[in-house]
């Protein structure tokens, strides 16, 4: 989802820094200067605050601001119920889904306010966050702080003219959904067979959905958990339930 996020930008005319863990991720750069935009990647641990520094920078340096910002990695590698998860995988899923989303914001809102130009930050939440899910206790939990901190950062932060939101997907067909399908033996045959398209997508004031960017109206949306699940997303990415 970062990287369909990071293209929709750059068709939009916006200069994007992508960064990502996965050194993979480089080649993106290239298919942002097709998309009509300037690139640049930035090899980051998003729980690491070096490297989260270091990626700002690079957006300052390199493009003159930062403007926008999406935080989407994250991870879910949880297979078990709770009393048997490991406290090191609690403590990384804290680690890569929740400090990165208190370093992200915290040095992108620093920026913006440096900039004196406002900003708009979109963090990638979960349905997670308002419905448990078994074996999925510390993902469910992490997904529930992403809001929370959301939430306490827009009303923090919407007199310096940053707003802050947060969307939270369904079950969409990428890397992740697939390794944990793989993780739990799920046949597609069966995750498409739960798909629920049959009820009308859900409208709000002014939001654009059905592809991969969700345009949050400055007049409209400041510090809201958008659930946009049940809903076919056209392109690569397909909308699927576990
Ligand atoms: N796919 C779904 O069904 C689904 C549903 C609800 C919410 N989400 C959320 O949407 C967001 C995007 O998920 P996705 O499905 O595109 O996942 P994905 O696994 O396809 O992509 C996640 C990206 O995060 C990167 N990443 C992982 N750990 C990192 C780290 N420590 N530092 C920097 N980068 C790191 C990975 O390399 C990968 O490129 C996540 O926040 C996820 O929790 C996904």
């Amino acid at each position: 989802m970062g990287r369909a996020t990071a293209l929709a930008f750059a068709a939009a005319g916006a200069d994007v820094v992508a960064a990502d863990i996965a050194v993979e991720g480089e080649g993106i750069v290239d298919e942002i200067v097709v998309a009509g935009a300037r690139g640049a990647f930035v090899r980051t641990d998003v729980s690491q605050s070096d490297d989260v520094q270091a990626a700002v920078a690079v957006a300052l340096e390199k493009f003159g601001g930062l403007h926008c910002a999406v935080n989407a990695a994250a991870i879910e590698n949880e297979t078990t119920f709770l009393a048997d998860c490991e406290e090191s995988r609690f403590d990384q899923l804290f680690a890569v889904n929740v400090k990165s989303i208190f370093l992200c914001l915290k040095y992108q809102m620093r920026a913006m306010l440096a900039g004196e130009a406002g900003g708009a930050i979109v963090n990638i939440a979960s349905t997670n966050s308002f419905r448990p899910r078994p074996k999925q206790s510390v993902y469910t939990a992490t997904k529930h702080a992403v809001v929370g901190m959301t939430k306490t950062a827009a009303m923090e932060y919407a007199g310096e003219g940053i707003r802050i939101n947060a969307i939270a997907p369904g079950a969409i067909d990428t890397p992740m959904l697939r390794g944990a399908m793989a993780a739990r033996g799920s046949k597609e045959q069966d995750v498409v067979a739960k798909l629920s398209l049959d009820r009308p997508p859900r409208h709000a004031g002014g939001d654009r959905r059905g592809g991969t960017l969700v345009v949050l109206p400055r007049s409209v949306l400041h510090g809201r958990a958008r659930p946009c699940c049940r809903r076919r997303v056209p392109g690569s990415l397909r909308n699927v339930q576990l």
